[in-house]
């Protein structure tokens, strides 16, 4: 199967951040890696593969290089999208014999796309099991929700700009009184009785597959682009890897889009306990871990904008990212983008070697941008990173748009440096 196919494939099977971790986890166990608990003791090797989760919906898996490592090249990106979460009580009574779904927004979503869509919940479900309560995912897999749009004839001016109230336009239809129960629904899912479901953590997702249009099929559409091309980009292009005598990772996050501030997000203790431990495990001290922090580099990977064919006006006069024109090293004055002279020359370097085009990004002056994840992580452990991403129109739409070209560029760069070794020097650094 072609690369985009599979990345359609893992898109597809990745509802929730819960899931993407998981297929995560079954493609590095299908590799040889194999799971470490943090709630158990942790033997290490020389030559290891393993894999971390934690909450089930962040993972980090390292691959240990046979001699002491001489540093940690990392690279991450984050497994969640925004999306409508379904409240507690999430069926509501009866209105017009309509059942519609309590919802809130998660992230900083655009609505309108997410109307007169078929949707389909996953998520996971807390159950009652014979040996205590038991963390279970699921995913309906059929359309099972819809938020209508008003006619036209009832709001002439629907397309004069319009504002969306999340607590009354972006309600989704379910059912109709008398119809099956949200939880008899997830009950016969997860083959549980409906009166052990203890608790629930599920959103909604546009229901269907990606696909590749255009007149040559250059254009790649898809839920949850942002930021399930870059985590499919970095793991297979970690899969690929061979070589390095520095430690390195993948790490991929939950909550990016609601600020990292989680246990288990970028602004967490998590990638700082792992390497901690896997460090100590192999017999490393606090000083050796240090001198390994002194000597990396982190590549964080998060999708960045194209100019819009119909509002080329918010791009910058210069920095301009197109689709299929490579990957997009982003930049910012005040520091929202990590990456400064010193990362940009590492990560051109590396691009360069290997042919694959770099295109850059910077917001217009007037405008403040995104934040990624690459800076936040940096409170926990002090590495050296470039900001970049794949470039893609309508970034947090429910159904976003990139190039077919791309995603094959970002797996041969995260390959290419996963299979070197970074050495820095006061004057500079090498690659070897
Ligand atoms: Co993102």
């Amino acid at each position: 199967m072609d690369l985009n196919s599979k990345l359609l494939d893992f898109i597809e099977h990745s509802p929730t951040a819960f899931h993407a971790a998981a297929n995560i986890a079954a493609a590095l166990t299908a590799n040889g890696y194999h799971e470490l608990l943090e709630t158990e003791v942790w033997t290490v090797s020389p030559g290891d593969r393993v894999f971390i989760r934690r909450n089930g919906s962040s993972i980090i898996a390292l691959r240990i290089p046979e001699r002491p490592p001489v540093g940690f090249l990392l690279a991450a990106a984050h497994a969640d999208s925004p999306s409508l979460r379904l409240k507690e009580t999430a069926p509501l009574p009866p209105l017009d014999s309509y059942i519609r779904l309590n919802v809130e927004k998660y992230g900083g979503m655009l609505c309108a796309p997410w109307l007169d869509r078929p949707l389909s919940i996953a998520g996971r479900v807390a159950v009652r099991g014979g040996r205590g309560v038991e963390l279970r995912l699921v995913d309906l897999v059929r359309p099972v929700a819809l938020i209508p749009n008003l006619a036209i004839h009832m709001d002439r001016s629907a397309n004069e700009g319009k504002s969306y109230e999340a607590h009354v336009d972006m309600l989704p239809l379910f059912s109709q009184a008398g119809g099956r129960s949200l939880d008899a629904l997830l009950a016969e899912s997860l083959g549980v009785r409906e009166e052990d479901i203890l608790s629930r953590e599920l959103q909604l997702y546009p229901f269907g597959r990606g696909m590749l249009w255009g007149a040559d099929e250059e254009f790649l559409s898809a839920p949850r682009l942002d930021d399930l091309q870059g985590v499919y980009g970095c793991l297979e292009g970690f899969l690929a890897a061979e070589g390095s005598a520095s430690l390195t990772g993948l790490c991929v996050f939950d909550n990016e889009e609601v600020g990292n501030g989680t246990r288990q997000g970028a602004d967490s203790t998590f990638l700082s306990d792992v390497l901690r431990r896997v460090c100590f495990a192999l017999g490393m001290d606090e000083s050796a871990y240090l001198r390994c922090v002194a000597n990396s580099f982190l590549l964080s990977a998060d999708n960045a904008h194209a100019v819009h064919p119909n509002h080329s006006e918010h791009a910058d006069r210069a920095d301009r990212p197109v689709l299929n024109g490579g990957v997009v090293l982003k930049y910012n004055a005040n520091r929202h983008y990590t990456t400064d002279s010193v990362s940009a020359a590492l990560f051109s370097e590396l691009c360069g070697r290997i042919g694959v085009p770099v295109q850059r990004y910077t917001n217009r002056a007037d405008i403040r941008g995104g934040w990624t994840l690459g800076h936040v992580s940096l409170s926990h452990v002090s590495l050296d990173t470039a900001d970049i991403g794949l470039p893609q129109l309508a970034m947090h739409s429910c159904y976003e748009t990139a190039g077919a070209k791309d995603t094959q560029y970002l797996v041969r760069v995260v390959r290419e440096l996963f299979s070197r070794t970074l050495r820095k020097t006061p004057e500079g650094f090498s690659l070897l």
